[in-house]
């Protein structure tokens, strides 16, 4: 088969029906939808939430209500040197590390109300399986190309070292913490083999450079492939342009295996003691997690009826990190299975990448305490509240701020004024006047009619916007029904005309009720758990459970009908609740001062006090400094210690002028091995305190301390 020419073209546009029983799109009689899998290396932040969660778990709900035949799947991502980098760090083993962090976030995504079908995890030997046969047909194929590298090797541990698994000097700045793949001060990308002197990360000893082989997926052999099938789609605007750039630049090989103990094994002779690249893998574990819910279900093909059918629409959430990943190597790797002549797999359709959420004006970061996880928040506040507040913030086209005054304000004007207020008084009112039962509409005045109308077109109005993945301006427009229904109870007066006009009185409250049903089918999506309340307030049952969307237009509650148990919504949250939550999610320093301090870097494993010891520090006087010949950060400095001289090499060039250094008293690590920088020897290293936006200050003493003196 030719590599072009079998691409399908999209979808026709969104052909949308209100008739009950129509399908959404004439051309697919089922979805798949993927949301991407996360890291089980740590817990679920709102930034992951507003990326990619909760608008698929909005639209999943809402094809639900629809009617339509969807399935909502996802799982624990649990390959990868990260993984294995923290458990280093903990000392345990990677899988106590994803065993720890699969349940907390599987946990933490039900109680958010994540309404997935399954999800997995990609250590079962289901998704290992599916791997190696992915793998394994590509190979066959002769798909795959195999390149010969030269990687550190380290031979204490006896492995090959992973890029984070280095540590060495910099041969551009002189930062002798640069890692494997960059330096992380001077912004440099760097091979492995460029460091200088470089280092285990695990045990510290010197690993030597050796070859070695891995295979490579030839993504270029599918650009041509790929840019039609790209044009075949009407992606995101914020999507498509990332992967015109990447389409632009042009598509490059990209090895699929690792050098790595932890993942999937590569399954070939000679190959014992590699795995599959974890993006490589992955992606495959929506497939995989998908035939694990067959097996679940005892129907072992069922997942075919949703991945190899032309007549599944696949729809694949992310965010924005994750793009190339979905919408270039994924399909390019499906392409790739689809010419082997075996069944045939679907092709995402669309790709609604998220932009990303920020935290009171900054990025998320675990490491200086900036931001909350979910599973905090879950703890304080209700699902819903999140649900609602981060709906209307989404990083649909860019990047969005969560607000904790922002979060209380919607939670107690919108949900708790708004909706909550109308769907209690009305229901009160029910209670009190009409001992609960649905009173009789009447005749419709002008203001009736006003009501009905703005009812009877809200589902239609809401679900194309949810359609057209825009679900912010999805849940503005259900919630401005709520506004209206409120405007509606008033205007109406039902407290007055109880007594001048029962007719209409039980007019209006029998309104309000079918409001208050279409308002719970129209919000559900967005906040299942309020919906299912209202529901059951309105003594229905059932409701993610029922086809109602297009019934939200309608009036459906029966006249005389007994309502249930009229509860509190929504409780407003108080200041003080709030306050408590930013002091304690901003970290002891206010914001203010955070900005001066852009990213601080993570606190080390510790040490033992006779870690410590074995550091000798010393102060040093600077005799001498110059500049060194054609370098822009070195300076080559001659220090006294005590007796000694010494020529120590250091890359404050950009912060310091050599006249300015000379009379300091320094400190210095007295027995650092010797290193060569730019052909110069340096014996002993300056401390200096340094950001990563790049300020640098050196440590000094008072000129009265003798030099060699210790510093402890
Ligand atoms: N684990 C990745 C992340 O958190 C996402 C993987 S998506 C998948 O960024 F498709 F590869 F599973
Ligand atoms: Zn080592």
């Amino acid at each position: 088969m030719k590599r072009s020419g079998n691409i399908k073209t999209g979808p026709e546009r969104i052909s949308y029906k209100i008739n009950n029983g129509e399908k959404l799109h004439s051309k697919f009689s089922r979805t798949l939808v993927t949301a991407a899998l996360p890291y089980a290396n740590g817990p679920i932040h709102l930034g992951h939430l507003a990326g990619a969660y909760l608008p698929a778990d909005i639209y999943v709900r809402y094809l639900r209500l629809k009617g339509e035949d969807v399935i909502f799947i996802c799982g624990s991502d649990e390959h990868g040197v990260p993984i294995t980098i923290t458990a280093d760090k903990e000392g345990v083993t990677p899988q106590q590390i994803v065993d720890r962090y699969h349940s907390m976030n599987k946990d933490s995504f039900t109680q958010f109300g994540m309404s997935f079908d399954n999800y997995s995890r990609t250590t079962l030997p289901i998704h290992h399986q599916t791997g190696q046969e992915f793998f394994l047909e590509f190979y066959r194929q002769k798909l795959l190309v195999e390149k010969s590298e030269k990687q550190l090797y380290c031979e204490k541990d006896r492995m090959f070292l992973a890029d984070r698994y280095v540590e060495g000097t910099c041969p551009v700045c002189g930062n002798t913490e640069a890692r494997g793949d960059q330096c992380e001060k001077c912004g440099t990308w760097l091979e492995q083999t460029q460091l200088i002197d470089p280092k285990c990360k695990i045990c510290g000893t010197t690993p030597v450079v050796r070859e070695t082989k891995h295979w490579y997926f030839p993504l270029g052999k599918f650009q041509k492939q790929l840019e039609e099938y790209v044009d075949s789609k009407k992606w995101k605007e914020n999507v498509r342009s990332y992967v015109d750039s990447w389409l632009k630049q042009g598509l490059e090989d990209r090895a699929v295996t690792r050098d790595l103990h932890w993942g999937i094994p590569v399954p070939l002779q000679g190959y014992e003691n590699k795995v599959l690249y974890v993006w490589f893998e992955a992606v495959l574990g929506y497939i995989s997690s998908t035939k694990e819910l067959s097996q679940k279900k005892g129907d072992p093909n069922f997942w075919k009826k949703y991945w190899q059918n032309d007549e599944t629409r696949y729809i694949a959430f992310i965010g924005k990190d994750n793009i190339v990943f979905h919408t270039l190597i994924f399909p390019a790797m499906l392409m790739a299975w689809n010419e082997g002549g075996k069944s045939r797999y679907v092709l995402p359709d669309a790709v609604p990448a998220n932009e990303f959420l920020n935290f009171e004006g900054k990025k998320f970061s675990k490491s200086r305490s900036w931001g909350i996880d979910l599973k905090d928040f879950i703890e304080v506040f209700p699902a819903d509240a999140l649900r609602y507040a981060l709906a209307l913030n989404l990083p649909e086209s860019r990047d969005s701020d969560f607000y904790w005054k922002d979060f209380q304000a919607r939670v107690n004007n919108e949900l708790a004024d708004t909706l909550g207020n109308f769907v209690n008084r009305t229901l009160q009112f029910i209670q009190r006047y009409y001992d609960g039962k649905i009173p009789e509409r009447g005749k419709l005045s002008e203001l009736d009619k006003w009501a009905a109308g703005e009812m009877k077109e809200a589902p239609d109005k809401v679900g194309k916007l949810f359609e057209a993945f825009k679900f912010r301006d999805g849940v503005v427009e259900a919630m401005s029904l709520a506004r209206a229904a409120n405007k509606y109870f008033n205007d109406s007066e039902p407290w007055k005309s109880r007594n001048d006009n029962p007719v209409q009185c039980a007019t209006t409250l029998n309104i309000c009720a079918q409001l208050a049903r279409s308002l719970a089918i129209l919000l559900s999506p967005v906040i299942p758990f309020a919906a299912e309340e209202i529901w059951k307030m309105l003594a229905l049952d059932g409701l993610a459970s029922t086809a109602a969307w297009n019934s939200a237009a309608e009036m459906s509650v029966e006249a005389g009908k007994q309502i249930g148990h009229v509860k509190i919504l929504f409780t407003k949250i108080e200041d003080t609740t709030i306050e408590e939550q930013i002091n304690k999610t901003t970290n002891t320093i206010g914001p203010e001062v955070k900005a001066a301090v852009p990213s601080t870097a993570p606190i080390k494993a510790q040490i033992t006090i006779d870690d410590f010891r074995k550091v000798d520090l010393r102060v040093a006087r600077i005799l001498n400094c110059e500049k060194v010949p054609k370098s822009e950060k070195l300076l080559r400095i001659e220090v006294r210690i005590g007796e000694e001289k010494r020529q120590i090499i250091a890359g404050i060039s950009k912060h310091y002028k050599p006249e300015d250094l000379v009379g300091k008293n320094v400190i210095v690590v007295a027995n650092l091995a010797s290193a060569k920088l730019m052909g110069l020897e340096s014996n002993g290293m300056l401390l200096a305190a340094s950001t990563e936006d790049g300020k640098l200050s050196i440590l000094t003493t008072a000129s009265d301390i003798d030099s060699g003196s210790i510093v402890r």
